[in-house]
């Protein structure tokens, strides 16, 4: 059996199938149906968060043999055709690879003929940002005035620095980073597809070590799905991420609450020497008290704590053997740590004396209890009715 990536396997292949972006499909819908389509469209955003997808799309409601329309029958042979990237009338080009002016001239010429098997031509034209002016300039004039049989779709990860007069002849759609919500469903969706049941915080985490990405997202999963045993999963995404395992993050905390620097000092010890680099413990560990605060902030069973993929029962376990102050607190000690850990020479040394100071911190009285018992010996005197000033 073929091998497919999970992110090509489950590439969409209608407007509602692209997550997260549903205002640009519905607008392309809209278009497609009022016979309104523009004849250039430059679609923006970062890394893997639809735009190919959604031409590769466009271009099949624009050639299906049952369109234009906004739903391709995906079957027929142009549908087909664009899906497998061999439709005489559809180019896609790469233009970080395919940038020479030669090439983009040839392009223009080409795309100024009559199609052949479709009613329209369409070039998608990806990544434009490394199209040098001179190439540009081949293309201006037909992108200002194309023939009617011809559409362009631009697509770019920098629109920044693509040519200010392409842009104003384009129609624009910014794609949006993904939120963590919509990268979960779809993993979960893929998951179900593939036989698999993931563990929901751990698709919490891949979506939120993706950063946004559903391509990153999904290669992954597909990593992740393939160094698992069958054994415990988490375990298995501490490990392709580089990151301590999870329940070793808890137990430093623990260690932490109970004002055991010991114990925490050999917790970020095993870590360590297992091979995790200091900045991504400390993040984690970061993470695990983020999780505490919202936990005592929001109550224990807030979905908060599970998008940051922790475990919640240790979470509020936590949650209710720590004073709230000090929690917060203990997030500054560590966020100030992880300032240090940007400028200092030694990443291991900060981050061992930010332990050690949380550990102490069950000892210390905050200032906001000392102004608290203050006020409490200064009410009595204040508190009494107004004497009458003396004249
Ligand atoms: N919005 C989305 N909904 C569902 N799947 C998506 C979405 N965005 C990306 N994907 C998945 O990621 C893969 C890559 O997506 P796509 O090629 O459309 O990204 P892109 O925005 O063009 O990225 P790049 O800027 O790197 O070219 C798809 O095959 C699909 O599996
Ligand atoms: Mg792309
Ligand atoms: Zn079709």
């Amino acid at each position: 059996m073929d091998y497919v990536a999970i992110a090509r396997k489950y590439r969409p292949s209608t407007f509602v199938e692209v997550a997260g972006q549903e205002v640009i499909g519905r607008t392309l819908a809209n278009a497609i149906r009022a016979q309104r389509v523009h004849h250039a469209y430059l679609f923006t955003g970062p890394r893997g968060v639809g735009k190919t997808s959604t031409a590769r799309i466009l271009a099949k409601a624009l050639t299906c043999a049952e369109g234009p329309t906004p739903e391709p029958c995906g079957v027929c042979e142009h549908c087909r055709m664009v899906t497998d990237g061999n439709h005489p009338d559809v180019v896609e080009i790469d233009a970080a690879r395919f940038n020479s002016v030669e090439t983009i001239r040839e392009l223009a010429d080409n795309a100024a003929f009559q199609p052949v098997r479709a009613r329209l031509r369409i070039v998608i034209l990806d990544e434009v940002h490394m199209l040098s002016t001179a190439a540009w300039n081949a293309l201006l004039k037909l992108v200002e005035e194309p023939p009617p049989h011809l559409k362009f779709i631009f697509a770019t990860t920098e629109v920044d620095r693509v040519l200010p007069t392409v842009v104003s002849r384009c129609q624009r759609f910014d794609f949006r980073a993904l939120d963590l919500d919509t990268i979960v469903r779809r993993l979960r969706d893929i998951c179900a597809a593939e036989g698999r049941s993931l563990p929901e915080p751990v698709l919490a985490r891949v979506a939120r070590a993706a950063g946004g990405g559903m391509r990153d997202a999904q290669t992954m999963l597909d990593q992740l799905i393939a160094v698992s045993d069958g054994g415990d999963i988490g375990a298995d995404l501490d490990l392709l991420l580089g990151a301590a395992r999870s329940a070793e993050v808890a137990a430093l905390l623990d260690g932490v609450v109970a004002g055991d620097p010991k114990s925490a000092i050999e917790s970020l010890d095993r870590a360590l020497v297992g091979g995790v680099a200091p900045g991504t413990l400390l993040d984690q560990l970061i993470d695990q008290v983020r999780g505490v605060v919202l936990a005592q902030a929001c109550g224990h069973d807030t979905p908060l704590v599970r998008r940051l993929g922790l475990d919640p029962e240790r979470v509020a376990a936590q949650a209710g053997s720590v004073d709230p102050a000090r929690a917060l607190r203990m997030a500054q000690v560590l966020l100030h740590a992880q300032g240090q850990l940007k400028f200092g020479h030694d990443p291991r040394l900060a981050i061992e004396l930010a332990v050690v100071r949380l550990a102490q911190t069950a000892q210390l009285v905050d200032l906001e209890t000392l102004v608290r018992r203050l006020e409490r010996l200064e009410t009595p005197a204040q508190a009494g009715p107004a004497s009458p000033r003396p004249r």
